[in-house]
């Protein structure tokens, strides 16, 4: 079940009216056409994020809570629910871009009217559906995360390449020393969700986990670390490669990181600021877990399991390093050897996207949150530049399939000692 105790120093109230004002500034560079295009199936529009995190607190709060509450449009459901089977028919996904009306006002509109309504009931409403408003909450941010790489997607796509937001100020910095290795004993760990404040399914029960001896990073794997792979043959030698990963690398043609570009003898990379020359310093994302795998192998390490990369990051601040604030978005910045596991980049793991012993879905249609998603997938971990800050745990479970790499994805690599 989920396990949620929202703070009392912040009222939910506070916390939903934060989550959404942040969803519409992420939009607010967007002309109706920008928020309308889908790029591919994997990414949506804007206007859909902005309109399906809405439907969700209308669906599961307010008309299954609210006595007489009025849907703001009937046809609204069929169009922006995501994934939900026990909701119903709905639009298909990989059409999303085709919805040119309602318009992004009108969309807006629409928040406007839930978010009305929501707040008005939220004093009187029951103990499990205020439960629900706090998984709206989290959901919400989720979808702030894929707003943002979804509209990078897209952008990237325009020949015109725009920049989103302008970049962060420069601030020099030295070139991180090599990976230091920070050895682990072997023995029993606790890891999964601790029951204190709020956690996805996925993420519990919290249970023990064998880990053997081994070595993690004491950084992510840079940019100019991967030039170096590929200036290596790294994408052109079978034996670094998963089998899947070399019929992907071959079939797509990939020889780079997405976004990369080579440019007068150098590499450039696109970002939320634009084309620019790769800093070297940086973590490399935008990189799928094929490519993470056959990275480790080139350097004679392996990826750390989901349970490594936990133990070892209970000691840090979740709540540190490059992440989503107010101010909008940024690209991950230049890697330290400072500890910290949290932010820049999300951190592929070795370790499938599966159920903790003992995991029950929730009952109702929010049991299809993450439940049903647990196959052929692998785990990552840590936030990145465009996770919400406060949004990651050390107990956080993020997973993609192992080809897709339009997340800020990144490598930490680990060993066996
Ligand atoms: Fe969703």
């Amino acid at each position: 079940m989920l396990k949620i105790a929202p703070k009392p120093s912040i009222p939910l109230v506070a916390r939903y009216e934060a989550v959404r004002a942040l969803t519409l500034a992420l939009t607010a560079p967007l002309s109706d056409a920008d928020a309308t295009v889908q790029s591919m199936p994997d990414a949506s529009p804007a206007k859909w994020h902005l309109a399906h995190t809405t439907w969700f607190f209308e669906t599961f709060v307010l008309r299954d809570s609210v006595p007489g509450y009025r849907l703001h449009d009937e046809r609204f459901p069929f169009l922006f629910n995501s994934y939900y089977e026990a909701e119903g028919r709905r639009h298909a996904r990989d059409r999303r871009g085709m919805i040119t009306r309602p318009t992004l006002d009108e969309v807006r509109a629409y928040r406007a009217y839930v978010d009305a309504a929501l707040v008005a009931a939220l004093p009187d409403l029951p103990a499990a559906a205020q439960e629900l408003v706090a998984l709206g909450c989290h959901h919400e941010e989720q979808h702030q995360e894929l707003l943002v790489t979804d509209m990078l997607h897209l952008f990237g796509e325009n020949p015109l390449e725009p920049a989103i937001w302008p970049a962060a100020p420069k601030v020099p910095v030295a070139m991180p020393a090599a990976i230091r290795w920070i050895e682990r004993p072997a023995g029993i760990v606790r890891v999964g969700h601790d029951g204190d404040g709020f956690a996805f399914d996925c993420e519990g029960p919290r249970h023990d986990a064998l880990l053997v001896r081994h070595a993690i990073a004491d950084r992510t794997v840079t940019n100019g670390e991967w030039a170096a792979f590929i200036a290596d043959g790294g994408y052109r030698d079978p034996a670094h490669w998963l089998a899947d990963g070399w019929a992907w690398v071959k079939a797509e043609g990939i020889s780079a990181p997405l976004y990369w570009e080579e440019q007068d003898g150098g590499w450039t990379r696109f970002g939320l600021d634009g084309r620019r020359g790769l800093d070297p310093a940086a973590p490399v994302t935008h990189v799928s877990f094929y490519e993470a795998d056959a990275y480790a192998s080139w350097a004679g390490a392996r990826l750390p399991t989901e349970f490594e990369w936990e133990a070892a990051a209970q000691a840090h601040d979740a709540a540190g390093g490059n992440q989503l604030d107010a101010a909008g978005p940024v690209e991950p910045r230049p890697a330290t050897n400072a500890p910290g596991f949290f932010g820049d980049v999300w951190e592929w793991t070795g370790s499938a996207y599966r159920p903790y012993p003992g995991f029950r879905a929730c009952e109702g249609a929010v049991g299809e949150y993450n439940g049903k998603f647990m196959s052929g997938q692998f785990v990552l971990r840590g936030g990145s530049c465009a996770t919400p800050r406060g949004h990651a745990r050390a107990s956080y479970r993020n997973f993609f399939y192992p080809h897709q790499r339009w997340q800020f994805t990144g490598v930490r690599l680990a060993k066996d000692v």
